[in-house]
């Protein structure tokens, strides 16, 4: 079985924050999860959206070629995601070779298939979106996210024939051949297809910084067809045929819900085009505000993962995301609900029952782990629910396995056990230790660092001592 899921790709115009962290998260639940649980082989794609205009000019105002500034910041992205812990197995720059040469080959393909027009198109051009909005869409002449007025632009553009294909995105989503998760998202995609759908350019002449059109060299490839792109190039389809062959059509795209119409209409015009097959699913998520404000880079209220995991762990930043926010829905974070979800469920919950566990192994068994028997409560469901996207209710269930433990283990006394019963001792700690176990199999794709330490202790080849786990943090 195989299973490939991707992350939209971030632009590059400011360092990578905790909304941007999110999704990748998530994702990396998602793809652990599925190598662990099905022995899927699993092709886990993130990266960088690099041209276009937004960029070029972020580039200029600091002084620096657009290449030397991507390969600066890109750098910093995929750092940011080494350090939370990410396993993709690839992450791609749009600037990357191969993708360019894919890019020009998918929308050569798309030409001979007869769905590109050349037109002139007049409208308002909002650079923040790095796409075309209405009148409608503005809020007193300025783009309601970007809080900028548009520029009015003219200019002759390729075009694709997305109406050509509006039909039949809508029955394949109606058919559950693409889903789309949750259900309140697919049903706006729909009644934007019923509403009709325009075409739209996949090319600018004025935009020196992107991929240049094959055969007219003066116009770039419009920075969203470049970047949707991506997801056919990281499965391989110019650099490794063989595995681009095994992996698509992708299994999930995981995105926000900015950014819906893109993926859920265009994109599939874009493959539909090029004859080929689209995504399987996507799944949405909201936006994690602060002080109930989207957080972004416009608005200057951005929280740097990196510093959360350097003080808190990255396990702490990724239970944190997962158990916070309701996937679909936005939520608040801040460094306050961290400490409390750190304190809280991770070193009093979790890190207490491990050293209280691991301590009285080393005490009472002399370190040796009495026979497991079968955990007390199975957590089976936490699989099932992560696999469905309700994040939060795994994580909740597990804890109530942790709360099972340090109860347990507060009615039973083990302390006093060893005075009086030694039998009932040994079964008493090998039901908490098999109930630990099965957290920590469970916890593996949430929290992967502190669930091989808990089975490093498990396995007596490590001793976990009180606040070992989730060290005291000023
Ligand atoms: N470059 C495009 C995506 C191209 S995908 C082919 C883009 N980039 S972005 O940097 O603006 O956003 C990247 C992802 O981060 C999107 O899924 C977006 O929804 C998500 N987030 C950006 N800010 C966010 C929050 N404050 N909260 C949660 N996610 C948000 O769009």
């Amino acid at each position: 079985m195989k299973f490939y899921i991707t992350t939209a790709i971030d632009y590059i115009n400011g360092k990578p924050h905790i909304g941007h962290s999110y999704e990748k998260v998530a994702a990396d639940v998602l793809a652990r999860l599925n190598r662990f649980k099905d022995e899927a082989d699993v092709l886990f794609l993130t990266g960088t959206d690099e041209h276009g205009a937004k960029i070029a000019q972020f580039a200029k105002d600091q002084g620096l070629e657009p290449q030397r500034f991507a390969d600066q910041t890109a750098g910093l992205f995929q750092k940011t995601w080494d350090n939370l812990e990410l396993s993709y197995d690839r992450f791609i720059r749009t600037s990357d070779p191969d993708h360019v040469q894919t890019v020009q080959k998918i929308l050569e393909q798309i030409k001979a298939n007869g769905y590109l027009y050349e037109g002139e198109y007049t409208g308002l051009y909002c650079v923040g979106h790095e796409a075309f909005l209405t009148e409608k869409e503005l809020v007193d002449g300025v783009c309601p996210d970007h809080k900028t007025k548009p520029e009015q632009v003219t200019e002759k553009n390729w075009f694709l024939k997305v109406s050509a294909f509006t039909e039949q995105i809508r029955e394949k989503i109606e058919d559950d051949e693409l889903r789309i998760w949750p259900a309140e998202r697919r049903n706006e995609v729909l009644s934007l297809l019923k509403q009709g759908f325009n075409d739209i350019a996949i090319s600018r002449p004025n935009v020196k910084w992107g991929i240049p059109l094959p055969w007219d060299k003066a116009q770039t490839v419009y920075v969203w067809v470049d970047a949707l792109i991506n997801y056919v190039s990281g499965a391989g389809f110019t650099s490794d045929p063989a595995q681009f062959k095994k992996y698509w059509p992708a299994d999930l795209h995981v995105i926000g819900k900015d950014i819906i119409k893109f993926h859920c209409i265009i994109w599939p015009a874009i493959l539909l085009a090029a004859h080929l097959e689209v995504p399987r699913g996507v799944t949405v998520h909201g936006y994690l505000t602060v002080g109930g404000q989207k957080m972004s880079k416009s608005l200057g209220n951005v929280i740097d993962p990196n510093v959360w995991a350097a003080k808190f762990g990255s396990d702490a930043v990724r239970y944190l995301l997962l158990r916070e926010v309701v996937w679909g829905q936005d939520g608040d974070v801040s460094e306050e609900k961290l400490r409390a979800r750190y304190e809280g469920d991770l070193a009093n919950g979790l890190g207490n029952l491990v050293s209280r566990l691991t301590n009285m192994l080393e005490k009472f068994c002399d370190g040796a782990i009495p026979e497991i028997e079968r955990a007390h409560i199975p957590l089976d469901e936490a699989n099932e629910l992560a696999g469905s996207f309700r994040f939060h209710e795994a994580l909740i269930k597990i804890w109530e396995a942790v709360a099972w433990g340090n109860e347990y283990i507060d009615k039973n006394k083990p302390w006093e056990l060893a005075k009086t019963d030694p039998e009932k001792l040994k079964k008493v700690l090998s039901e908490v230790a098999a109930q630990l176990q099965e957290i920590a199999l469970k916890l593996a794709p949430f929290l992967p660092h502190t669930a091989e330490r808990i089975r490093q202790a498990l396995q007596g080849e490590q001793i976990v001592k009180i606040n070992d786990l989730f060290p005291k943090v000023e």
